[in-house]
């Protein structure tokens, strides 16, 4: 998010004949409202400098409310994807004497060369526009995956784990696991739509999430995994177990239910896709916060995590919820699991998927293991991850032709 908001007052000059700010007025305010934010940071000539354009490449503009001279709006703008070439941002305006929300913008624009060819983003411009992100390490890539870009942290050597972050999250939930198993790979996307991954408009469902992760081992050249998911991570291990299941070695389900949506859990995923629509990812961090970390547990974390979720795009948050709204129950899956070995890890003070609805998935699972960690709420990787691993490494240990585990 680049924090300082630009504010312009609407002229009579810009406005209809009926006294309403107009619509070519309001593209002109946005576009002013993007070279204001270049001109107070890194200077307007930064494209410049760098030898490339931001072309615009799509633009949808939403009008919530009118806007007439002598207003005040407030124009804010976030980053919601960072690709290789291109990027998208929203930017909302809001009257600034009393805040309600006048237009939303999304656009997506793509770097190019002088010759219109499209190429890479420049370092000084991708931290210019995600200052909040941290530059990509050396163990992460990006794997192309039915004609999108996935991002991937792959680390060690070793049969290897796949951990698959829940929502709105991305793959720095794994921080803690990824690396953490020496003898092992570590492999933690980002989902489509989540993190650093490309974020089309359509095309989300747990069946989409779990096909992009066969296809991300197959780019990968990895066959079989054990399969680490948390909440709705794990309705996507779900979905992967009905469509891959040879490939799962050994399965953890961490903080997640086997359930279906109900008909009010349908509801409010409505809710929520209207509050993104409007308030953009940062206002699902506030909602989602609160329900997400034990009760004390540190500011710095509870920064960490809203960072992580007020980063999240936009299209991909609403693809995630439609996905999640969609999804089949996988009940009766769970006593098919027999042979699989599995670990069920919930969070002793989980507000999402308590440890009652752990217990009831461990019991139903043939052979499986419950693990509830004290002083964790929804994100028991992040939250205490020494147990975590602990629990996980046990877990390892007990595999057939698994490797020593160590650390
Ligand atoms: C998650 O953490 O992935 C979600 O909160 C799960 C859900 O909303 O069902």
């Amino acid at each position: 998010m680049i924090e300082a908001p630009v504010v312009f007052t609407v002229y009579p000059g810009d406005c209809d004949s009926y006294g309403h700010l107009n619509q070519a007025a309001f593209l002109a305010y946005f576009e002013k409202a993007r070279w204001q934010m270049l001109a107070d940071g890194p200077g307007m000539d930064l494209f410049d400098r760098e030898g490339v354009w931001p072309a615009v490449r799509r633009a949808v503009v939403e009008y919530h409310a009118p806007a007439y001279p002598g207003h005040s709006l407030r124009f804010q703008l976030a980053v919601t994807r960072l690709g290789r070439t291109s990027f998208s941002m929203r930017q909302v305006a809001r009257r600034a004497s009393d805040d309600p929300l006048v237009a939303t913008a999304e656009s997506v624009f793509v770097c190019v060369d002088r010759q219109g060819a499209a190429v890479p983003i420049p370092p000084a411009v991708t931290a210019f526009l995600l200052p909040a992100l941290p530059t990509a390490a050396a163990t992460q890539r990006r794997v192309a995956v039915h004609g999108l870009e996935l991002e991937l942290d792959d680390r060690g050597a070793g049969p290897a784990l796949l951990f698959v972050h829940g929502y709105p999250l991305n793959g720095t939930l794994w921080r803690h696991q990824a690396g953490a198993f020496p003898g092992w790979r570590t492999l933690v996307p980002d989902l489509r739509g989540m993190g650093r991954s490309d974020a089309p408009d359509l095309g989300y469902s747990m069946a989409t999430y779990a096909d992009d992760l066969a296809a991300l081992l197959d780019a990968i050249g990895v066959d079989d995994v054990i399969l680490v998911g948390l909440s709705m991570g794990g309705y996507v291990a779900f979905e992967f177990l009905r469509r891959h299941r040879p490939r799962v070695r050994a399965l953890v389900l961490a903080d997640t239910r086997a359930q279906a949506d109900s008909a009010e859990g349908r509801k409010a995923r409505e809710t929520a896709m209207a509050d993104v629509r409007e308030g953009g990812a940062p206002l699902i961090a506030e909602q989602m916060l609160p329900k997400l970390l034990a009760g004390d547990a540190s500011d710095e974390l509870r920064q960490e995590v809203r960072a992580m979720i007020s980063a999240a795009p936009v299209a991909g948050i609403l693809g995630a919820l439609a996905a999640m709204r969609d999804r089949p129950d996988s009940t009766e899956l769970l006593a098919e699991l027999g042979g699989l070995p599995t670990l069920v890890i919930v969070g002793a003070q989980d507000a999402i998927t308590p440890p009652r609805e752990a217990e009831a998935m461990a019991k139903a699972i043939p052979g499986a293991r419950l693990a509830v960690i004290p002083e964790a709420g929804h994100l028991t990787p992040l939250e205490q991850p020494e147990e975590f691993n602990r629990h996980l490494r046990t877990l390892l240990a007990g595999l057939e032709g698994a490797p020593p585990v160590a650390g």
